[in-house]
């Protein structure tokens, strides 16, 4: 499933380093839609090559199992949301962060 860019507000950047500073993604889910705050984690995590293999960017074959084996693996090790609903949220529930 292909993400939806919600946002893409590329503030003050001056170069690649910066590009893909401020915005999240939106993944559709039929069990309820996942928003990937890409500031947020870039701020937290504070390297680029936790995610990106290479040239910052898209990445290959972001599919459902790349993106359990990516998310869901470093939340397992770093003890961040991990439960199916803390990623995924239904449009009528409240999100148990
Ligand atoms: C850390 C975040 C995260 C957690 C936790 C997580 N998921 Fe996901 N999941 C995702 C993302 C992101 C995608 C979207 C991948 C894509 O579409 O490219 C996804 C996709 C899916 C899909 C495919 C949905 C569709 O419409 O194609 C299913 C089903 C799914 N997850 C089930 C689960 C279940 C069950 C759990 C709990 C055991 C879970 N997920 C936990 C992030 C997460
Ligand atoms: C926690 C994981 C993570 C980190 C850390 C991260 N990214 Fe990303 N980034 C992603 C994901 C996931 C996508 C969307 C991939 C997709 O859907 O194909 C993405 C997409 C991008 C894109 C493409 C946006 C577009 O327009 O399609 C750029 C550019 C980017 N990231 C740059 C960076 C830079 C620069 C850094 C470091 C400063 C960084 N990222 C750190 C996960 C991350
Ligand atoms: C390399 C580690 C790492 C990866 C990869 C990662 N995350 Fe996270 N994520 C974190 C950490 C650490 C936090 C807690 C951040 C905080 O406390 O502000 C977090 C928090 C979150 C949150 C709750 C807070 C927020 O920012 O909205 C969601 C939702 C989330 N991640 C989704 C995802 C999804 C979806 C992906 C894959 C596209 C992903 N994460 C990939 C480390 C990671």
């Amino acid at each position: 499933m292909k993400g939806i860019l919600t946002a893409v507000v590329l503030v003050g950047c001056v170069g690649a380093a910066c590009a893909g500073d401020e915005y999240s993604i939106l993944y559709k889910c039929m069990n309820g839609d996942v928003t990937f705050n890409h500031k947020n984690h870039q701020r937290v995590l504070d390297d680029c090559k936790k995610c990106h293999d290479g040239v910052p960017g898209t990445i290959p074959a972001f599919d459902r199992p790349a993106a359990h084996t990516l998310c869901k693996g470093c939340h397992e090790r770093m003890g961040a949301p991990s439960r199916c609903i803390e990623c995924h949220i239904r449009a009528n529930t409240t999100p148990a962060l």
